[in-house]
């Protein structure tokens, strides 16, 4: 039992998404101290003099509290707008077509390579603002809107930023090698050549990432290329994850799997021994509806293949201007149960626990447990399931992060 209590919860049933089930305490309190969860139970159980000993204690009246959601994968630094190219995909263009003409990932970065630094900060942070105000309180960015060093220390720099501007947990990952540079369309191992010898160095030095990612795909990096990209970030320490299988099967789940990944994102055309490769080395699948929303695709995920096999779905927002320009994870969850089938039991892990493993934040992030750090939402609904029901509505009143609220809406 804590000697000290800051915060304590009363009137609220629990969802605690720990030992990977929504694992639901009705009728419970939970108490924090200082930055983590201090006390967990039934209310019926709390300790005699407990609320005596407490500095603050909130009424939820009878809502429920689940750890706050981890967004594991966005490309959300970025100038410009894309909406010309969402109309020409509404006539029939095709989301390949669009990046073979010099368009899609290209036409996003040339305007950030033209947008200062400043003026870049103020459009990710609105952005960040509003996933924040949803109940996201991890999130991961990526680079990869630069491809050239410049621009790309420029985007993790914005990044570092708003992880201190913001009380969210923001980790930044490096993805340089999301797109081929124009000037370097005669000479693509060139462009791999500077990843590896320059950029992935000076991102290490900078200490302004944690992670590599690669887009391993036939309109971007083939999988020598990935290869490349991985040994290099591996022998640098880097966590590794990949944009695999989104549009086609390049085996890339299978090469980040040999690398111990931490995640495989998209994984629309993966293939049997490429998740079964994954299951051996404990590899996440993070899940993006939204993008196959959005670029209208029909191969679904393998989701039974993932539940045979027991990997751990996650799910993210994939938040960028090209394929997925999706601001709302209860919109995600939606999407996740009407498109992927998943149960809105798997959709709610994966929005928590599964985001946290794909970030190797399990230890600290993702589950309602004691010890764990107190980052959570007191949200107004009936059942957990009504996050994923009530599409896109985000109906939170109180925002936690580590043990300090943020953001309060109280009860009409
Ligand atoms: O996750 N697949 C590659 N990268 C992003 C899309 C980036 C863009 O179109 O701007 C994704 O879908
Ligand atoms: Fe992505």
């Amino acid at each position: 039992m804590p000697d000290k209590i800051d915060t304590l919860f009363i009137n609220c049933h629990l969802a605690t998404m720990a030992d990977t089930a929504l694992s639901v305490i009705k009728k419970g309190a939970l108490a924090v101290t200082g930055k983590t969860i201090s006390w967990m139970g039934k209310e019926k159980d709390l300790p005699k003099n407990f609320k005596g000993r407490c500095q603050k204690i909130i009424d939820c009246k009878n809502g429920w509290i689940l750890p706050g959601f981890v967004d594991c994968h966005t490309h959300l630094v970025w100038a410009g707008s894309r909406s010309n190219e969402f109309k020409m995909r509404l006539e029939g263009a095709t989301y390949e077509e669009i990046s073979k003409k010099g368009g899609g990932i290209f036409s996003t970065v040339k305007a950030t390579r033209n947008a200062s630094t400043e003026h870049l900060f103020v459009l990710a942070a609105k952005r960040v603002n509003a996933l924040f105000k949803q109940g996201i309180t991890t999130l991961e960015i990526k680079s990869g809107y630069g491809l050239n060093l410049e621009t790309e220390l420029k985007i993790l720099k914005v990044i570092q930023r708003l992880d201190d501007h913001f009380p969210l947990h923001i980790d930044a990952t490096f993805l340089g090698a999301h797109a081929l540079p124009q000037e370097f369309v005669n000479n693509p191992d060139g462009y791999v050549d500077l990843v590896t010898q320059t950029m992935l160095p000076k991102v290490k030095s900078q200490a302004i990432a944690t992670a590599v990612d690669v887009f391993c795909e036939r309109i971007a990096f083939s999988l020598d290329q990935t290869k490349k990209v991985f040994e290099t970030a591996g022998n640098l320490g880097f966590n590794i994850k990949l944009h695999a299988e989104q549009l086609s099967d390049s085996n890339g789940a299978a090469l980040a799997a040999q690398f111990n990944a931490l995640s495989c994102d998209h994984l629309e055309y993966l293939s049997l021994s490429g998740a079964q490769k994954m299951a051996r080395h404990n590899v996440t699948a993070v899940l993006l509806p939204g993008a196959f929303y959005f670029l209208k695709q029909t191969q679904k995920p393998p989701v039974d293949v993932f539940r045979d096999l027991k990997i751990p779905i996650a799910l993210a927002t994939d938040l960028n201007p090209g394929s997925s320009p999706v601001h709302s994870m209860t919109l995600i969850l939606n999407m996740a149960c009407m498109l992927f089938d998943l149960t809105c039991e798997e959709a709610l892990l994966g929005a928590t626990i599964n985001g946290a493993k794909a970030l190797g934040l399990d230890c600290s992030k993702g589950s309602l447990e004691t010890g764990k750090d107190a980052d959570l939402v007191v949200w107004d609904i009936d059942t957990p399931a009504d996050l994923c029901y009530l599409a896109g509505l985000s109906p939170s009143n109180i925002v936690m992060i580590k043990g300090r609220i943020h953001h309060d809406e109280p009860y009409n």
